[in-house]
């Protein structure tokens, strides 16, 4: 091998994809390579791509245009585009920058050794992906995420994921849980179990059962040093009562839940093929939080849906003062090739969606400080994650997810301390280490 060849990895998008980045970096360790945070050492750029918004996307292109003069600086550099971006465009990527050797989609990451060497485009679907695939690789660090399911088969119709993540697979049981025990070995205290729709995992069980998401939460809440589990992102209607019961009955399952709702208007729900009503995600989480009454909720909303009026708008924001979340995403509706809301007529005007997203935004925003000052003066366990932004200072996550910044020391990483909670910002809290 000559010397050590050197990648970076830039992640756009979700925690899916911060996840598959770790598995990229994990299939070229096996051959040789490193990796670098500075991309002008680097002999393999590799961008890992989002698809889900116009903007996200485009962010792939100003991305490459950047980076393309690195090329001319070291003739060796090879440049790839992966994620949803090059599932969904490989071929005009290469087409429109011609500084890119190769496009990979996400269900062909085994696949990378080959295209460093040869280039091309390789967007097969793939049934496990990570059968075989070396294991990834992850900073020391005590949260990690794990990927149990992939794909979608709710054709929501603004959404592009089940044309570039594919159908849903869930991974073996078996395969997550030899996984899950790395991660503890290596000092990992929380997992995040990720999927598109990951409370619709069904995967083989290793007593040839069919494992639902519950079943394998209770398995991972098994193993020793393993003392946080969460997941996302969830489907209203995969939320099945064995999962709402282990909300209830396992003290490892964080008391968070991130549960799109993306309208609170039944005739925009049926729009979008959401398969649910408003009443019915209300009375959803009455049963949730009957099972774990301190459960912090959290969603996604667009505005601007084809054909949205003010009225049906407005029926977002009763939902969402009816829910109380205490956290939440929410974004204007951008159109998606080949989905099928990009057919349908009757667009929002931008400056409506801009309106509504704002009034949406204020509102999630009171709800999120509420969340939080309503938490001040309690005390709950804090894992200390990383240090903070001044001397001495640490920053953790409280059980409802919630970064908490105090005073602690750095060799505190990874310990689950009790804190006082002394005082609320608008996306944090403030704590003090408990006597
Ligand atoms: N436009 C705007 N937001 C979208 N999302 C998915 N597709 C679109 C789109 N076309 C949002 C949804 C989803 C989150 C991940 O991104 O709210 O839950
Ligand atoms: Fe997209 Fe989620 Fe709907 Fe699947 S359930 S189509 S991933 S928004």
């Amino acid at each position: 091998m000559a010397g050590s060849r050197k990648l970076f990895v830039r992640t756009y998008g979700c925690q899916m994809n911060v996840y598959d980045s770790e598995r990229m970096a994990g299939v070229m360790a096996a051959e040789g390579w490193e990796t670098t945070d500075r991309p002008e050492d680097a002999d393999l750029i590799l961008l890992n791509t989002c698809h889900i918004r116009e903007k996200a996307a485009e962010k792939v292109y100003s991305e490459l245009g950047r980076l393309k003069p690195l090329k001319a600086a070291n003739p060796d550099l090879r440049i790839g585009v992966a994620g949803c971006v090059a599932q969904a465009e490989g071929e005009e990527i290469l087409r429109r920058q011609p500084a890119v050797d190769f496009a990979v989609g996400p269900q062909a990451y085994h696949k990378l050794p080959k295209l460093v060497r040869d280039g091309g485009v390789e967007t097969d679907l793939a049934e496990d992906k990570f059968a075989g695939m070396a294991p990834a690789l992850r900073r020391r660090a005590p949260a990690a995420f794990l990927t149990v399911q992939e794909g979608c088969d709710k054709f929501c119709a603004f959404c592009v994921v089940p044309y570039t993540r594919g159908a849903e697979v869930s991974r073996p049981a078996a395969r997550v849980l030899e996984e899950a025990e790395a991660l503890a070995a290596q000092g990992v205290r929380e997992v995040t179990l990720l999927g598109q729709t990951v409370n619709a995992y069904h995967g083989d069980g290793p007593d040839g059962a069919d494992w639902s998401l519950a079943r394998l939460i209770r398995a991972v809440a098994e193993i020793e040093g393993l003392d946080r589990i969460r997941y996302t992102t969830s489907h209203p209607n995969d939320m099945s009562d064995d999962l709402i019961a282990a909300h209830g009955e396992l003290p490892e399952l964080m008391p968070y839940l991130h549960l799109p709702v993306q309208a609170g208007s039944d005739r925009v729900l049926r729009a979008m093929n959401r398969k649910h009503t408003a009443e019915g995600y209300l009375r959803l989480i009455e049963r949730i939080r009957a099972a774990r009454p301190d459960i912090a909720m959290s969603g996604d909303f667009i505005v601007g849906f084809p054909g949205e009026t003010e009225a049906e708008f407005e029926e977002t924001l009763a939902l969402v003062r009816e829910v109380r979340y205490a956290s939440a995403f929410s974004f204007k509706y951008s159109a998606r090739p080949g989905t099928p809301a990009a057919r349908a007529g009757d667009p929002v005007a931008d400056d409506v969606s801009a309106d509504r997203l704002a009034r949406l935004q204020t509102l999630l925003g009171e709800q999120q400080r509420a969340f939080l000052e309503g938490l001040v003066g309690r005390r709950c366990d804090v894992m200390i994650e990383k240090p903070g932004r001044e001397p001495g200072q640490m920053v953790g996550r409280s059980p409802w997810l919630s970064p908490v910044f105090l005073d602690a020391s750095p060799d505190q990483v990874g310990k689950i301390v009790s804190v006082e909670l002394v005082g609320a910002a608008p996306n944090s809290l403030a704590g003090r280490l408990a006597a």
